[in-house]
């Protein structure tokens, strides 16, 4: 009988969710994933097994089945919940704007719900910097204000944020939201990484895809913008430090007990990367040059996001130390590794 703190982690199959689950397992957590395989592939479930030695246990489920959730978690005595499972697509978010809220909102809801009749109190919500949409002023801290959300994608994030404010007053509850900058790279072990599914919309996915041959040419999505090289700037954190960031806001849920709090934490490295400098050091770190062109904007973009990331330094003792090198190299090891 082992008394490791049992974690649900939902869309743990998914990119931050794997990593995040190694990183609980290997913090003395005991995981529990609940993936519906829509964006996510199972057999990352044994790569995390080959990892730490510890395979999860897994339940495929629709968070969407309300009838499904009540009875997982009337079934299991669950410490806390980090819930990432949603679509994270803002174009196709566009064009499936009902999809969207349905499984992001709906799932949200089910899960706290849940949580409500079993007298589950920690929750972690899987939040981003795309809140702010484009923020007068950098770096992004915290009390930068919520603006008008530029895809449906971002309304759910916005909307998840208020529906836990709810939550958390009613029902006594303990939440942390973590809004993401942009997560890139892989595990250092290459056999987890991201896995987007059809046409990546992200940039490093592309990136890698261009160098292993499989896209022709990265399209680079405006030249003409207010900055250094005329390419837009984010904040690329690293994937590995972003779950290290869930699992000190986990600890910190569950050793603090507080009541009726909810905390919000930005997390990103602080510092603003170019479109250009990102191809620049994919390129130089795994020694290849890219195919790229300098094409219009893409419909939507901001200029710039970058973090003011002091608040998880001091309230969760975080502190992301993997440059974006590093994270390029990380990136294209796991590319090479995909069949
Ligand atoms: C980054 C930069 C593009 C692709 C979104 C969501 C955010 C999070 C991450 C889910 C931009 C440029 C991109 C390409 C390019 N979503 N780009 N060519 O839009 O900052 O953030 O994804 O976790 O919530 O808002 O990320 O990677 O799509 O774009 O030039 O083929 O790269 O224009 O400047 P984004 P991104």
């Amino acid at each position: 009988m082992n008394n490791k703190q049992k974690i649900l982690v939902t869309g743990g199959l998914g990119y931050i969710g794997s990593h995040t689950a190694v990183a609980l397992q290997e913090a003395g957590y005991e995981v529990i994933i609940i993936d519906d395989l829509s964006n996510s592939e199972l057999f990352v479930l044994d790569r995390i097994a080959e990892i730490t030695g510890i395979k999860p246990e897994f339940h495929q489920i629709d968070l969407k089945n309300e009838e499904l959730v009540n009875e997982f978690f009337r079934l299991n005595s669950i410490d806390g919940v980090i819930h990432f499972a949603a679509h994270k697509a803002v174009g196709e978010s566009v064009q499936k704007p009902l999809m969207y809220h349905k499984n992001n909102t709906l799932g949200l809801l089910n899960v706290l719900e849940a949580m409500k009749e079993n007298g589950q109190d920690h929750f972690i919500f899987s939040s981003s910097c795309t809140v702010y949409g484009q923020a007068d002023q950098m770096p992004i801290d915290e009390n930068a204000p919520i603006k008008k959300a530029e895809s449906p994608y971002a309304k759910t994030k916005q909307m998840g944020e208020e529906i836990l404010e709810d939550f958390v007053a009613a029902f006594e509850k303990n939440v942390i939201s973590l809004r993401y900058f942009n997560p890139v790279g892989a595990h250092p072990s290459a056999l987890i990484g991201e896995l987007p599914k059809g046409v990546p919309n992200n940039l490093v996915p592309f990136v890698t895809q261009t160098a292993a041959g499989i896209r022709e040419y990265l399209s680079v999505f405006g030249n003409d913008y207010p900055t250094r090289d005329g390419t837009a700037i984010r904040d690329y954190i690293y994937v590995c430090d972003l779950a290290d960031a869930h699992v000190r806001a986990l600890t910190r849920l569950i050793e603090k007990k507080n009541k009726s709090l909810m905390e919000v934490f930005n997390l990103g490295t602080g510092i603003g990367s170019t479109v250009l400098e990102v191809v620049k050091a994919f390129e130089k770190i795994n020694g290849l040059e890219l195919n790229y062109k300098l094409v219009d904007r893409r419909a939507g973009d901001i200029i710039e996001a970058f973090a003011d990331n002091t608040l998880a330094e001091k309230e969760l003792g975080w502190k992301p130390e993997t440059s974006l090198d590093e994270s390029m190299r990380t990136a294209w090891e796991w590319q090479k590794g995909l069949k």
